[in-house]
């Protein structure tokens, strides 16, 4: 599956908005020490990226993306004088003398295409002692936006079973997260599940990010005929209900380990 990562500022709409929150409570839950020196994987429009440079008071952070499009964004968005932002190629892991201190990425590890071996190339950049951790959203259960989503697209669109990213990110689930923590030679693993409320304050606020945004949900959208795109709309309306803002549970697992 070839997931296209462009338009930031629609991504940032869509998803950013959420996992900038729940990356406040991620940066929180690692306890890093002050002064250390960061690498992020696939820093997207910044959503961990800032949550590093505001909270964790950091000697240095190297952000990373393939995405042409979010670098520039966070180039142009984030100005902490620690931070730099850098364009990166698949599979191309920055090092640094002596290893980073923490090598982390939220919400990337199962878009990449083997999991585990992305996780022992993070490790091998970590210095020893220093600290490997992901985020992955509990699609299959507790992302409740994309799971009703893809719920709905299900139900009325046998095709859309294998895009479902419950299904297609075996990784998100914790036993999963752990075996490729594990196998990548990391120590000490923790898994713990982070949950924020997304509250959206229409169904427009909640529909329109799946017409203009990019990622799965979105891809799916615009290859739709104009009438199989409003009878998903119409589903969704009715199973969401008209009480505004509409507020669903977002869980992300969050897991770490020591190198
Ligand atoms: C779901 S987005 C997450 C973005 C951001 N971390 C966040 O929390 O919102 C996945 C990001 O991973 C990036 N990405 C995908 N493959 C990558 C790779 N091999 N190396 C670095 N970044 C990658 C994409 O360009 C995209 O920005």
């Amino acid at each position: 599956m070839n997931d296209r990562w462009e338009n930031a500022a629609a991504y940032d709409g869509f998803m950013g908005r959420w996992s900038r929150l729940l990356a406040r409570q991620f940066v929180e839950w690692l306890g890093i020490r002050s002064s250390a020196v960061w690498l992020e994987i696939g820093c997207g429009t910044g959503s961990m990226t800032s949550a590093i440079c505001e909270l964790a008071d950091p000697a240095s952070v190297l952000a990373c993306d393939t995405a042409p499009d979010f670098v520039a964004y966070c180039k142009k968005h984030l100005t902490h004088p620690q931070l730099t932002v850098a364009p990166t190629t698949p599979g191309c892991i920055p090092s640094v003398a002596g290893g980073f201190d923490a090598v982390v990425s939220n919400f990337v590890l199962n878009f990449l295409p083997v999991p585990a071996s992305a996780l022992q190339q993070m490790r091998e950049t970590c210095r020893p002692g220093g600290c490997v951790a992901a985020t992955v959203w509990d699609y299959s259960e507790g992302m409740d936006f994309l799971r009703l989503f893809w719920d709905a697209a299900v139900a009325l669109d046998s095709a859309a079973e294998k895009l479902h990213e419950g299904r297609r990110f075996p990784i998100c689930r914790p036993d999963a997260l752990r075996s490729a923590f594990e196998l990548a030679g990391l120590l000490d693993i923790r898994i713990e599940p982070i949950t924020i409320v997304t509250a959206f304050s229409s169904f427009e606020d909640f529909w329109e990010p799946f017409v203009s945004g990019p990622g799965p949900g979105p891809t799916y959208v615009s290859g739709l005929t104009e009438a199989a795109r409003q009878q998903l709309a119409d589903r969704l309306r009715d199973s969401l209900g008209s009480a505004t803002p509409i507020r669903l549970q977002a869980r992300a697992w969050a897991a770490k380990g020591v190198r």
